[in-house]
């Protein structure tokens, strides 16, 4: 509403409306390392492309006489209620993203503002604790990338638990790093570790190991200690995973039934169908596609999804392809390289009222509403 009402006093968004001009923009506002990092993906990029066109491969079909005058996008997600079905998916190193290098804080500010919840991510510029403290009343997630150090890992989920976050999501796809040219070309890995390490240098299993056998550069010592991405877990790790935890557990990085059979067997909470934005392996089929695979194995479990999300109208499709939940990654961190908690706020709050309006024009007054029967494939 307020973006119309500004159009008709003939007042200009201060950001871009669409993703192509979002991505533009933030582009032309980054530096070269920090556009690397965040705009690439594993190899010539072909998965992370595809990710994005899966969407145009299905079409909402419009429903009339409905009267959706109201909508509803709540969701109840474990038992926590949301406005919305929208969530950030975790982004790591967001401080380069950010003038004052608080990247995580200018994002759960955000959250604050819209309700839209806040994965915060392990590899993060700000300790969690203060994360949590800025997201407010709206719920966040813990996501952990699994120290190879077990004492490390369960004091990181402890310190999530007394924080407040809501739930912990265990990453499986990224203990290394995958083949990622940009980055390689702009040999930014000394910059970015400069800003992902606050939740271990504020660890104090970490800060104990430390002081038994000092190092000189802290960062060194952060990677021999936690091998953040030396730890390939394997199905043996799951019942600890399931142990070191009473919130609800997700795994992120799912796109094979059969492995979503096998989390849900294995006491998990919910799964989360994601290729990681394709940054990790190139020439994978785009995350959209697996999502119904998933939905089905997951037989009732809540599924979230990312991998893709640029616009309401893509919320509404995965939503309608069975996600409980839909993560957006790159749109907020550009919003964050644009203006901070307002940047990210105007993503949030553009993506979410297109999804709404679509849902009112084509006759879907509900989440429920949104069923596969709602789609149908483009071609
Ligand atoms: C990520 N992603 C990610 N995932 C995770 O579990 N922990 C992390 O620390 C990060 N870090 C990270 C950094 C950057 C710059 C990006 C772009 C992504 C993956 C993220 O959670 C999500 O899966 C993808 O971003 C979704 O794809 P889109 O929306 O970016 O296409």
């Amino acid at each position: 509403d307020e973006i119309y009402l500004n159009g008709l006093g003939g007042i200009v968004p201060e950001y871009p409306l669409t993703h192509p001009e979002l991505e533009a923009a933030a582009h032309a506002a980054m530096p070269a390392s920090v556009r690397s990092y965040v705009a690439g993906g594993a190899g010539d990029e072909r998965t992370q492309r595809a990710n994005v066109t899966a969407f145009d491969g299905w079409g909402l079909v419009p429903r009339m006489f409905v009267g959706a005058a109201q909508r509803d996008l709540s969701v109840d997600l474990f038992g926590i209620p949301l406005p919305s079905p929208l969530f950030m998916a975790p982004i790591g190193v967001l401080g380069i993203c950010a003038q004052d290098g608080h990247g995580d804080l200018a994002t759960a500010r955000a959250a604050a503002r819209t309700g839209v919840p806040m994965v915060a991510s392990t590899l993060s510029s700000d300790p969690m604790e203060d994360v949590a403290a800025a997201l407010g009343q709206t719920p966040g997630f813990f996501q952990l990338y699994t120290p190879t150090d077990r004492e490390l890992a369960e004091s990181l989920v402890r310190r999530a638990e007394k924080s407040g976050f809501k739930a912990i999501v265990v990453t499986l796809d990224t203990w290394i790093t995958g083949w990622r040219p940009r980055d390689l070309a702009t040999a930014n890995f000394p910059q970015l570790r400069g800003h992902c390490l606050a939740n271990y240098t504020s660890d104090p299993v970490f800060r104990a190991q430390l002081a038994r056998e000092p190092e000189e550069d802290m960062g060194a010592a952060v990677l021999r200690w936690t091998q953040i991405f030396g730890n390939p877990l394997t199905w043996d790790d799951l019942p600890w995973l399931r142990s070191i935890t009473s919130l609800p557990l997700i795994v992120k990085g799912l796109c094979h039934p059969d492995d979503v059979r096998r989390a849900r067997d294995g006491g998990v909470d919910g799964v989360y169908c994601s290729n990681h934005g394709g940054r990790q392996a190139n020439g994978g089929l785009p995350a959209l596609d697996a999502l119904p695979g998933v939905v089905e194995a997951a037989d009732g479990l809540p599924v979230l999804f990312d991998s893709g999300i640029r616009s309401g109208a893509d919320v509404v499709k995965a939503v309608a392809l069975g996600a409980s939940a839909v993560g957006i990654g790159r749109p907020y961190a550009y919003g964050l390289a644009l203006g901070g908690t307002d940047g990210v706020t105007h993503v949030l709050r553009s993506v979410l009222a297109e999804a709404d309006l679509i849902m009112a024009v084509d006759g879907y007054p509900s989440l429920a509403d949104l069923t596969p029967d709602a789609l149908r494939r483009v071609g």
